[in-house]
């Protein structure tokens, strides 16, 4: 009876410690790869930063990512969007951030993390980098590193956003940028169990857009601080009328065709034209365009800018906006299967040495001289920095939305919860229609039944299936061994 009962214990220990993760993804040549089912990872992404730069109030112990109830009921809503991965601007790495990770880990959705903050210090000072760059700076972002290193469902870190945004700020800032990387990949080499990509996300300032990328990506003596994705924030698709040609998307392609590391929007979707229809989605994840990664669109929240998929009330409630339906839309149409597919060719490109023949603007940078580390910063990479916050995956029991949703049409979304992917699968658009445009938010389908904000039956049962096989695997296993 003792040794059943030892049994039991150890059985329920094994089963509530066994959390679903995402794979970790890691980068091949210029595509990203699942680590597991070796297919191509491509970001269909949504930026994610509730009230905006403001959502970020260290002094009151929260950012976007610490409390739980806001992030289940995004990641409910980003899920049925058809979201894997959003991206975080700025995090406090001093806080718990474990229940927020899990939720979307559980949800098959990953996360870019930006290492900086908004707050003087957090950041590299355009103006001048040089006094910018020192320990206090690196102690955190380095403490971005291992608040976030443990959970896998982080994607990669962001070095910086849009330091260089003309040809003056290209002057002298690169260096900075790829000093900070150089850092920041020591330290993840040095404290962390798998490898991080860390890359830079690039203003689409045309005249410097291509030498940026150039200088960024290069090989520069194997001295390690070359970015491993490209991020570019792209605004040129504005409207229906946009074409691949007028948007400039085709000279796009043709200058990161052959990028020897991942190139994709870090932010899109222009709003000259109200609502957005998102035609830039086809595409984007098209034929023609599959040299990128896919994107990141600007942004989950209303705020002041006026880029909100979905407006956040007071009371915590959502309401979706048409920018949310005509995305859905657009990634429901998305052949997910056709653009996982891997290119051989494309993951074992190798990047160019650098040389200042790659540089095409003479005012831009050509000096492949790195800073020097900085004082007293090679203990810090070598020792680790002092009392670490590492996050861990937590269990997630908590399904249901805490907070109402409410469709574009102003009716009630009702029966959200997450879906739990218990295969450890990345989540892919649902084609469902979250937030129809009739009231009663179920409209007949053609062959007669309900696509509402319900669950569609044939994928969770499917799911569901998979989760218990594995359940009933894990206790004959289990039972066995005992
Ligand atoms: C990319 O590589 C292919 C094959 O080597 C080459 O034909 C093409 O001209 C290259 N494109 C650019 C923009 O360098
Ligand atoms: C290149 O940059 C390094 C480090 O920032 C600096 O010491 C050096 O003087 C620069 N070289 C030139 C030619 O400007």
């Amino acid at each position: 009876m003792r040794s059943l009962f030892n049994s039991l214990a150890v059985l329920t220990g094994l089963l509530t410690s066994v959390a679903v993760a995402v794979h970790p993804v890691e980068v091949q040549g210029q595509d990203f790869i699942d680590t597991v089912t070796k297919k191509r990872f491509m970001i269909v992404g949504v930026d994610y930063q509730p009230g905006g730069q403001a959502g970020y109030k260290p002094q009151e112990n929260s950012d976007p990512l610490t409390n739980k109830d806001v992030c289940l009921r995004d990641a409910i809503t980003l899920q049925k969007l058809g979201a894997n991965t959003i991206r975080v601007y700025n995090v406090d790495p001093t806080l718990n951030h474990d229940d927020c990770a899990s939720i979307f880990n559980s949800a098959g959705i990953y996360m870019i993390i930006d290492v900086n903050g908004p707050q003087s210090g957090e950041s590299i000072n355009r103006a001048e980098p040089w006094t910018s760059y020192h320990k206090d700076y690196l102690r955190r972002i380095f403490g971005v590193v291992e608040n976030f290193k443990n959970y896998p469902n982080t994607l990669a870190f962001f070095s910086a956003n849009e330091v260089m945004n003309d040809m003056d700020t290209g002057k002298v800032n690169p260096q900075y940028i790829r000093a900070v990387q150089r850092d920041l990949k020591a330290y993840i080499k040095a404290h962390s169990k798998r490898t991080i990509p860390v890359g830079y996300s690039a203003a689409d300032v045309r005249e410097i857009l291509q030498d940026t990328w150039a200088y960024m990506q290069c090989d520069n003596d194997g001295d390690g601080s070359e970015s491993d994705i490209f991020g570019l924030n792209s605004y040129s698709w504005c409207g229906g009328d946009a074409t691949f040609q007028t948007a400039g998307y085709n000279t796009l392609v043709d200058m990161f065709e052959n990028s020897s590391i991942p190139v994709f929007f870090s932010e899109y979707g222009c709003n000259e034209v109200m609502p957005r229809v998102f035609d830039e989605v086809a595409a984007l994840y098209g034929d023609k365009m599959t040299a990128l990664s896919g994107g990141l669109v600007y942004e989950y929240s209303q705020e002041e800018s006026n880029y909100g998929l979905a407006t956040i009330d007071e009371d915590g409630s959502v309401k979706l906006r048409k920018d949310f339906d005509a995305l859905q839309a657009q990634f429901n149409k998305l052949d997910m299967s056709k653009i996982q597919a891997t290119k051989p060719d494309a993951t074992s490109i190798k990047a160019p040495k650098c040389d200042k023949k790659l540089i095409t603007n003479d005012a831009f940078d050509t000096n492949f001289t790195l800073p020097a580390v900085c004082p007293g910063c090679q203990t810090l990479i070598q020792n680790g920095i002092d009392k670490p916050i590492n996050g861990k995956l937590v269990k997630v029991l908590a399904t249901k939305s805490p907070n109402k949703v409410y469709a574009s049409s102003g009716s009630e979304v009702k029966n959200l919860a997450l879906t739990l992917l218990s295969n450890d699968g990345v989540n892919t658009p649902s084609g469902e229609t979250t937030s129809p445009a009739d009231s009663d938010n179920a409209i007949p389908t053609a062959d007669g039944s309900a696509a509402g904000e319900s669950d569609k039956p044939g994928a969770a049962t499917s799911k569901l299936a998979g989760g218990w096989t594995l359940l009933a695997a894990t206790v004959i296993a289990v039972l066995t061994v005992l």
